[in-house]
C-alpha cells in the first residue's frame, strides 16, 4: 500500500439535536460517515515491535493510509519516517495524533499502563481504536473503556488476533458440530527458552533523557529515575505491564473464548515463580493457572489450565488441546481432530482373585459379554484429521481487514471492548491470584471481581 497524499473525501455531518443536550466535547459532535470508497487514515500510537507489525499490517489492506506516529522515544520516530517517509507528523505527544481532524482510527501499541487512558482520549476525540492486547493493565480499568465505546459509539477493536483467525474459526465450528463430543477440559500453554522470548530485549545507545519522554512513558505509574531498561524491556515491570498472563495468557483466553463462545471462569487460581530470568525482573518467569467454566447455555462446564514456561529445556512451542469424551481438538498452526474409539466392552482385572473366584466372574462377564471372534467389520478406525491454513495464511491481517471493515461499516466487531475486557479479566485477576496467593472469584457477564 502506497503513501499518496489525502485523496479521502469524508462526509462530516454534525448532528445537533440530542448530542448537544449529551455534553460531549465539541469533537464527539462529529458524525463521521465513511463510504466504502474513502481512505482511510489511520495512525500509530507507541512504535516500537508491535506497533509496527500492526502499522504493516494496516497499510496492506486495501484504501488505508498510515499519516501519523507518536512515540516517547525519538529513535522510534526516526524509524517511523525511515521506514514509512518522511511526509509522515510525528510527535512524543499522543494528544498531538488525536486533536488531527484528518485522523479516522489509531493503532494504539504503548506498553499496557497506557492502554485504557489512550483508548478512552482517541474515543472520546471521536477516533475509532485498535488497541493491543491486553485491553487494559488493571481490571478496575476496564469498566472505564467499555462504557467510553458504549458512550461514544466509536468501533474499537483489542488486538488478540487469534479472534480473525480461520484456524480459530474452524475450530469453532468443529466444536459447535461436535467433533469431539462434550467439552470437558481445555489446556494450553506457551513455552520459550531463550533471552528475547523471556523480553530481554535490546536496549539502544541513544536512550538518553534527551531522547525520550520519560515522564510520559511513566504516565500514572510510580515516578522513579530515568533507567531505560524500564522502557524498553517494561514487560518485566509490573509498574507497565501485566507478567506472563497479560502477554501470553491473553492470547489463550481470547482464542478460547472465542472458539467455546465462553464469557469467561468464575474462579481463578495462579502459581508459579522466578526461576531463571532474574534480571531485576518483578514477575514470574514460570507461571500457572487454573480456571473454572461453569455450564452456560453456550457451554458445558469444563476446566481451563494455562501454562507458560520461559525456561523451558525442549526450545519454543505453543498451542491448545480441546478435550471431549469423543476426541481431542488441538490448535498448533492448524487444527487437529484425534480420535480414538472407547473399548465396547469394560475388560477386568481378576488375575490377583483365587482360581474359583476368576472362574466365577468370568461366567458372569461372557455371559454380558460374550465373547465374538473379531471380524474385519469390528475394528474401529483412529481418526485424526488435520486442517491446515495456507502457507502464508497471516490472521494479524486478517484481523486489520476486520477492524478497517468495521471502521467503513460501523457494524460491531467480535473482538470489541467487552470481548477484550473478558479475555483480559481473568488473564490479570491470575496476577492478583500468585501475588495474593488466593482464589479470585469473577462474574464473567457482569465483569465484575466477586472476592
Ligand atoms: N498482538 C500480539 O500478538 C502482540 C505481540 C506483541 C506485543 N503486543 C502488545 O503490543 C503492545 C506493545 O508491545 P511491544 O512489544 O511493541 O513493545 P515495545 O516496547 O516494542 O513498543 C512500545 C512502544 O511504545 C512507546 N511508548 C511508551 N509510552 C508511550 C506513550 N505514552 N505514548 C506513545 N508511545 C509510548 C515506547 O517508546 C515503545 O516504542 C503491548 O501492549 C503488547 O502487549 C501484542
Amino acid at each position: 500500500m502506497g503513501l499518496s497524499t489525502p485523496t479521502r473525501r469524508h462526509f462530516l455531518q454534525t448532528s445537533t439535536a440530542g448530542l448537544a443536550a449529551s455534553g460531549l466535547a465539541a469533537q464527539d459532535r462529529v458524525d463521521k460517515k465513511i463510504s466504502p470508497n474513502d481512505r482511510i487514515r489511520v495512525a500509530l500510537i507507541g512504535a516500537g515491535g508491535m506497533g509496527t507489525g500492526d502499522a504493516e499490517s494496516s497499510q496492506e489492506v486495501p484504501g488505508v493510509e498510515l499519516v501519523a506516529v507518536s512515540d516517547i522515544y525519538q529513535g522510534r520516530l526516526i524509524r517511523a519516517k525511515e521506514r514509512w517517509g518522511n511526509q509522515l507528523f510525528t510527535t512524543r505527544d499522543y494528544r498531538e495524533v488525536l486533536a488531527r481532524r484528518d485522523i479516522d482510527a489509531v493503532l494504539i501499541a504503548t506498553p499496557d499502563h497506557w492502554h485504557s487512558q489512550i483508548s478512552i482520549d482517541a474515543m472520546e476525540a471521536a477516533k475509532d481504536v485498535y488497541c493491543e492486547k491486553p485491553m487494559v493493565q488493571r481490571v478496575d480499568d476496564g469498566r472505564a473503556v467499555v462504557e467510553a465505546q458504549r458512550k461514544t459509539g466509536r468501533i474499537m477493536q483489542v488486538g488478540s488476533q487469534r479472534v480473525s483467525s480461520i484456524v480459530y474459526e474452524k475450530a469453532r465450528e468443529l466444536l459447535q458440530a461436535g467433533a469431539i463430543g462434550e467439552l470437558n477440559m481445555v489446556e494450553a500453554w506457551w513455552d520459550r527458552n531463550n533471552a528475547i522470548g523471556a523480553w530481554e530485549y535490546s536496549i539502544p545507545p541513544d536512550a538518553t533523557p534527551q531522547n525520550i519522554d520519560w515522564d510520559r512513558f511513566l504516565g500514572r505509574a510510580p515516578r522513579v529515575p530515568f533507567e531505560p531498561a524500564r522502557l524498553f524491556r517494561w514487560r518485566n515491570y509490573r509498574d507497565y505491564g501485566t507478567g506472563v498472563a497479560g502477554d501470553l495468557f491473553v492470547h489463550l483466553f481470547s482464542g478460547m473464548h472465542f472458539v467455546t463462545g465462553a464469557h469467561g471462569p468464575t474462579r481463578v487460581f495462579a502459581t508459579g515463580g522466578l526461576r531463571f530470568w532474574k534480571d531485576g525482573r518483578d514477575v514470574p518467569d514460570v507461571f500457572l493457572g487454573l480456571y473454572d467454566y461453569p455450564a452456560t447455555d453456550r457451554h458445558p462446564a469444563f476446566n481451563l489450565a494455562l501454562r507458560v514456561n520461559f525456561v523451558s529445556g525442549a526450545g519454543e512451542s505453543s498451542g491448545f488441546r480441546f478435550v471431549g469424551s469423543e476426541g481431542v481438538m488441538t490448535i498448533a498452526g492448524g487444527v487437529t481432530v484425534s480420535k480414538t474409539p472407547r473399548e465396547t466392552e469394560p475388560g477386568y482385572t481378576i488375575d490377583t482373585f483365587p482360581k474359583a473366584v476368576q472362574a466365577e466372574f468370568l461366567a458372569g462377564y461372557e455371559k454380558k459379554y460374550p465373547p465374538r471372534r473379531p471380524s474385519a467389520d469390528s475394528l474401529r478406525p483412529e481418526e485424526q484429521e488435520q486442517y491446515l491454513p495456507p502457507r502464508h495464511y497471516s490472521d494479524h491481517l486478517d484481523h486489520h481487514r476486520n477492524f478497517i471493515a468495521a471502521v467503513r461499516s460501523r457494524q460491531p466487531l467480535v473482538e470489541d471492548p467487552v470481548f477484550g475486557f473478558r479475555a483480559a479479566g481473568p488473564a490479570l485477576l491470575s496476577n492478583v491470584s500468585y501475588f495474593e496467593q488466593r482464589v479470585c472469584k469473577w462474574d464473567p457477564e457482569s465483569m465484575t471481581l466477586l472476592s
